[in-house]
């Protein structure tokens, strides 16, 4: 018998298997054990609670390591095209010369979405959220997509998958130019995945983009370092809707409201609103800082600390070179840019980040970079979603995959008002000036409450 961890309660002696994973890391499995001890752990935000055990992506928050299938994110930024990471998290390994063509040649004959499509686009309000509209979009999918009938089970999920990463880069990209009143512009089947978003955001009839291949590059990387980050919210999220056993579409789309949130994927769209800030009250970072440590203070230093880092998120190391190296390709300066290490270069000095292990994440310079490539700030979360994608779908087969899986259901412990009587409106109603709270009464059996035959 492998390590147990021991519990005593109420005087009584519990042992608990400990699950040790590949690189280590322990956990007590405790999923027995409400049934022999009448107990259940309470873990707000989940920050020590494992919901699964997974074979996707490594993490260590204390070294700041970040490893997809094993490999480092470094070296897939470097090495890999975000088309090919994609097939890495999905099929848990790198394909081979073949499949990565064939794999090409499926996203592009796909990349095409139903014309009806742009007429619920534009029925959105002009000032609509593109993650709203995503969100929405990618559920409507569902019904232009139904269920393809006559495959095997692995024959449609293969299909479905590639439609929803061909896709959701069109639909960007169509609802950008929608959302400018301009034509819609087709992807191309000679372009690669991430030269066509370029080409489908930028292409205008009187201006046609002039493609570059430093600055696809660039989109590549940014889709890579967004890949896939383990049990995220978003990501939880995709897993607990798609345990429901609900279509693809409607779990991802899930993942797309999680990753709105400004304290989640729409922190980029933040980081970028708060260095305009700066920018604006002339450039001083100390007065933000201060603000950030004020506890009287709602404002958050956006793009900085993270649950699971401790350190330096990796990521925000690649984004930020990434930037460097774009603006001197462009030959332009942003001064956000300098503000930013500006800032961060104070953050790090002060106590309180020290001593709250508060380093940028991957959200801290990625609009910059994502600024240079000329996306409009609105569209950054959205930019992150389709990074995302790759691993919200290998996390969702993993997940109805695993031969564990079990609807997602957590547990509570009640706090609330114990058994009490309904009390009819007419004694709700109270004097004027009495508020009409209901009335207290000590618990009575519920037959004596229930409307007689
Ligand atoms: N600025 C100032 N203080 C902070 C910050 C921040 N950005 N982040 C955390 N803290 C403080 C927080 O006030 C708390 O202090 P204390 O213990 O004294 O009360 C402590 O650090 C722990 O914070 P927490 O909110 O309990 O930590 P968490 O793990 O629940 O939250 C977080 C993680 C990412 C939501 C949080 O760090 C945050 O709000 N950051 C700003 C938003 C952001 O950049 N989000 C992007 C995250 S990375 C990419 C992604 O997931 O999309």
């Amino acid at each position: 018998m492998g390590e147990v961890a021991k519990l005593i309660l109420e005087g009584k002696t519990y042992e608990l298997p400990v699950v040790v994973g590949s690189e280590g890391e322990k956990a007590i499995d405790i999923s027995a054990l409400r049934a022999k001890t009448g107990y259940i752990t309470l873990d707000p935000g989940f920050a020590n609670t494992g919901s699964c055990q997974s074979a996707i992506t490594f993490m260590d928050g204390e070294k700041g390591i970040l490893r997809h299938r094993g490999i480092p994110v470094q070296e897939l930024a470097a090495k890999s095209s975000f088309v090919e990471t994609a097939f890495l998290l999905i099929n848990g390994r790198l394909p081979r010369r073949e499949e990565l063509k064939r794999f090409s040649q499926l996203l592009n004959e796909h990349s095409l979405v139903h014309e009806d499509l742009h007429s619920f686009y534009r029925l959105f309000p002009r000032e609509s959220h593109p993650m709203l509209i995503l969100a929405s979009m990618v559920t409507a999918l569902r019904a232009f997509y139904p269920r393809l009938v006559g495959l095997s089970q692995s024959e449609e999920i293969n299909i479905t998958v590639t439609r929803l990463l061909s896709k959701l880069r069109t639909m960007a990209a169509m609802s950008y130019k929608l959302s400018l009143g301009h034509r819609v512009i087709y992807p191309r089947p000679d372009l690669s995945y991430c030269a066509n978003f370029l080409n489908m955001m930028f292409d205008n009839p009187v201006r046609p983009y002039q493609l570059d291949d430093e600055l696809v590059k660039a989109l590549d990387v940014f889709w890579i370092l967004h890949a896939d980050h383990e049990q995220n919210c978003s990501t939880a999220a995709v897993r607990v809707v798609g345990s429901a056993r609900v279509n693809l579409y409607a779990a991802v789309s899930a993942g797309i409201a999680a990753l709105w949130g400004p304290l989640h994927g729409g922190a980029n769209q933040q980081v970028i609103e708060m260095l305009e800030q700066i920018q604006a009250g002339g450039g001083e970072v100390r007065p933000f800082i201060a603000r950030a440590k004020d506890k009287n203070d709602e404002f958050r230093l956006m793009g900085f600390g993270h649950r699971v880092y401790r350190t330096y998120d990796p990521r925000a190391q690649i984004m930020q070179d990434m930037c460097h190296r774009v603006l001197d390709k462009l030959q332009r300066q942003d001064p956000l840019l300098d503000i930013a290490k500006r800032l961060e270069e104070e953050a790090l000095k002060d106590s309180y980040f020290q001593d709250h292990n508060l380093y940028p994440n991957v959200d801290f310079y990625s609009g910059i970079l994502l600024r240079a490539l000329g996306i409009p700030n609105n569209m950054f979360t959205v930019m992150f979603a389709i990074g995302r994608l790759p691993g919200w779908i290998a996390q969702w087969k993993e997940s109805a995959q695993d031969p564990e899986w079990r609807i997602s259901r957590p547990r509570q412990v009640y706090v609330g008002q114990t058994e009490t009587r309904y009390v009819p409106m007419e004694a709700r109603d109270g004097k004027e000036g009495e508020a009409a709270e209901p009335q207290q009464r000590p618990s009575e059996p519920y037959s004596a409450v229930l409307p007689r035959p």
